[in-house]
């Protein structure tokens, strides 16, 4: 699953974090960041339509839609029959890491400490999330874990833009990063594609 992780994070320099109220937005908005560069999505269990929006943008080729927010067992069964590909997750517990294990769903764990990332490499996981990124020290912490924890790989997430991704983007020991900015929620309401498409495509041409 670790493999599976790594190839997903690997796909292009940002991973959009979406929150989708409503279901008719999922398949424009996940053509547009695709089309703009950006295959894989995380779609956000946090809205009641989190789950058809997986459905509906599973369908979009050439995405690869992932579930975030999984706190549950249940979440993860929810995400699977969905069609989500991979999961991303605010922490690590032994109770999510089992059930996506025997699920066999790839997981973006999410770490804030050492301690964390220790936990993740014991159990053989070396993708993982950096989570919240900026106010748990932003690029420098980060950075201070490549020497110590080398073989621990991340996807910071969390106050990452334009303005402060290339700092993550340099680090060694930086796959991608995960944000919401690709996908602002005005521009999601008002249906601007177009906008979306442009935004996703200056992401995707960061330099990793
Ligand atoms: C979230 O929790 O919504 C994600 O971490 C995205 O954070 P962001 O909105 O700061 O990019």
């Amino acid at each position: 699953a670790s493999a599976k992780s790594l190839e997903i994070c690997q796909l292009a320099p940002v991973v959009p974090v979406l929150i989708v109220n409503d279901v008719a937005h999922a398949r424009p908005l996940a053509e547009a960041l695709v089309a703009g560069g950006l295959p894989a999505l995380e779609v956000t269990l946090r809205t009641p339509a989190a789950l058809d929006v997986i459905r509906e943008m599973a369908k979009v080729e050439g995405g690869v839609v992932g579930a975030g927010t999984l706190l549950t067992p249940q979440n993860v069964k929810d995400a699977v029959a969905a069609g989500a590909k991979f999961g991303v997750s605010p922490g690590l517990t032994d109770t999510l890491l089992t059930a996506c294990e025997a699920a066999d769903l790839p997981l973006l764990p999410g770490t804030a400490t050492p301690s964390d990332v220790m936990k993740l490499l014991e159990r053989g996981y070396t993708t993982m999330k950096f989570f919240p990124a900026e106010t748990n020290g932003g690029a420098p912490a980060l950075k201070n874990f490549s020497s110590p924890l080398a073989a621990a790989k991340f996807c910071p997430t969390g106050g990452i833009s334009m303005k402060n991704v290339n700092d993550y983007l340099a680090l060694p020991n930086v796959l991608c990063c995960g944000g919401s900015w690709v996908a602002p929620a005005a521009l999601v309401e008002k249906g601007d594609w177009k906008a979306i498409e442009e935004l996703a495509r200056e992401a995707a041409s960061l330099g990793r």
